[in-house]
């Protein structure tokens, strides 16, 4: 289970690290390896991280960790300050109805054309992640990238001018940020810089490996495309259009003359498919796993999902109603959550409240120690621990275990829910994400029957749900946290 992910109480990183050994506080200080930071904090408690979120001058994020993501133009993600504010300003209104709506017809269409390829045989899935991935992948490139691509239609063949079908584009950019992270820019054919080094279109760098060759021709690729799609929409019209990208090429601030460069619509569309893809795909590939794995919680949520829809198939007027679906995507978020932690920088001298830690039983380790305030020098990094703020017992009866129902009491703990991370900073895919995940689940659990692939991982007599659920959702950890091998079958109910 994701039990090394959790905060455990601090009680093991304290021994260690602590500055505060004595009573045991959600707040741990360990030695920083970046230099010259002596101290590097780890927050586990709501109350401290709504004081840093809800601060951005206090707090902003430390924009040198995402330097590599400017490659396309800056946006949302890479901006801190007014810049930010201007992104933010102009780029909300194309989250809003009319693309979230869109969210639901596009996965509706995608998951019923993945139903027709399946038929009525059971299907093996060998790890559910490439499964989910793929169908994110569609979802993004017909909302964000206005490009609807049927399923299978991925090996199409490759349009004229290009060396590479779109959908490979995507998948290759989405797959391969690692290691655009780690080789200098010029490798990745920025347009500007290609030119700047008179290295020309696409880049043919024979001396590179195969598998980064690929992904510097993918690279560029997404950028002709996307270029590509902006002409279009110029020349064609974006008005009524649904798709992300043409309504940030029509988005305007008060002032009409304040729009998105055309470098800044290209830097944030290319940004929600970094944002929005994988993020998605691996809280759906844990859920899948976790239900595969507790039968009864399937049970109710088919039973839910009947109680709502009856015969008939799901609209988006169901949405508010599937209230324990969204409630399963929840409780995979808060088992699992794709983001392990936010980083944030101190900008200044200040000080944050931190809380004594609590036991597994929720009372407090010290039943006399006070939450207290905490000095912090100015630079400091931070990290918003999400797995140990899901995990905190003070917040969660019976954290580890996986109970979708919990988030229908309508006093669940919002404030120590960050998968999305909290303030205005907070997540701006996040509905794109929920209606997403809503139509996946309540479509495949309908039809499905979700269980472990025996024949790749046989269970064991005797083996406890915690140790089972090691197992199937085995973790690794690079930018996301990422479930590496759950073999399922999904069979059709009759
Ligand atoms: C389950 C799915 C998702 C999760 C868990 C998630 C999580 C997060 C988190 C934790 C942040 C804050 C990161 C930070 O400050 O370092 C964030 C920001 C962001 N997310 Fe998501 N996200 C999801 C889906 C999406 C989707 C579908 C999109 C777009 C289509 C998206 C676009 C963004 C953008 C653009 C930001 C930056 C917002 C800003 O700084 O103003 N996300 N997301």
């Amino acid at each position: 289970m994701a039990r090394i992910l959790s905060f455990d109480n601090g009680q093991k990183w304290e021994k260690k690290y602590s500055l505060f050994s004595d009573a045991g506080w959600d707040v741990i200080a360990i030695a920083s390896p970046l230099w010259p930071n002596p101290i590097e904090l780890m927050v586990a408690d709501p109350v401290s991280i709504k004081t840093i979120t809800g601060n951005r001058i206090l707090f902003p994020k430390p924009l040198e960790l995402y330097s590599a993501l400017t490659l396309y133009g800056t946006n949302l993600v890479t901006t801190e300050g007014n810049l930010w504010s201007r992104h933010r300003r102009l780029v909300n209104p194309s989250f809003q109805e009319t693309s979230i709506r869109y969210v639901w017809e596009q996965t509706v269409r995608i998951v019923n054309e993945m139903f027709d390829d399946w038929g009525e045989s059971p299907q093996h899935v060998n790890n559910v992640c490439a499964l989910t991935k793929d169908i994110a992948l569609l979802v993004i490139g017909a909302v964000a990238f206005g490009r609807k691509a049927n399923w299978g239609s991925q090996s199409s063949p490759r349009p004229e001018g290009h060396e590479m079908h779109f959908h490979d584009t995507l998948r290759i950019v989405s797959e391969k940020v690692l290691l655009r992270l780690a080789l200098p820019p010029w490798v990745w054919g920025n347009k500007e810089t290609r030119e700047r080094m008179g290295l020309g279109g696409i880049p043919s760098k024979g001396w590179l490996g195969s598998t980064v060759k690929e992904a510097a021709i993918a690279f560029a690729e997404l950028e002709l495309y996307m270029e590509e799609m902006i002409d279009e929409r110029t020349t064609g019209g974006f008005e009524g259009r649904r798709d992300i990208m043409g309504q940030l090429m029509n988005a305007t601030g008060e002032d009409a003359s304040d729009r998105l460069s055309k470098r800044d619509v290209i830097g944030n569309t290319y940004i929600f498919l970094f944002a929005g893809h994988e993020t998605t795909a691996h809280s759906l590939a844990f859920l899948f796993g976790l239900l595969a794995l507790d039968q009864d919680e399937q049970e109710a949520l088919y039973n839910h999902i009947n109680s709502v829809l009856g015969d008939r198939e799901p609209v988006y007027e169901d949405l508010s109603s599937l209230n324990l679906v969204l409630g399963a995507f929840y409780e995979s978020l808060r088992l699992y959550s794709p983001v392990m932690n936010i980083p944030k920088l101190s900008g200044h001298d200040t000080t944050i409240p931190v809380m004594p830690a609590v036991k597994d039983d929720g009372t407090q380790m010290d039943p006399s120690a006070k939450p207290k305030s905490l000095f912090i020098p100015k630079g400091t990094p931070i990290y918003l621990y999400t797995s140990a703020v899901h995990y905190n017992p003070r917040y969660w009866k019976d954290p580890y275990a996986f109970r979708p129902a919990r988030f229908l009491d309508p006093e669940w703990p919002r404030e120590a829910f960050i998968p999305f991370s909290a303030g205005p900073r907070a997540c701006i895919g996040r509905r794109f994400a929920e209606v997403e995940a809503t139509a996946i689940i309540s479509l495949v659990l309908k039809h499905y029957k979700i269980t472990v692939d025996e024949a790749r991982l046989p269970s064991i007599p005797g083996e406890s749900v915690v140790a089972q659920r090691e197992r199937l959702l085995g973790t690794s950890q690079d930018l996301l946290l990422t479930p590496t091998n759950c073999p399922l079958v999904f069979t059709k109910r009759q």
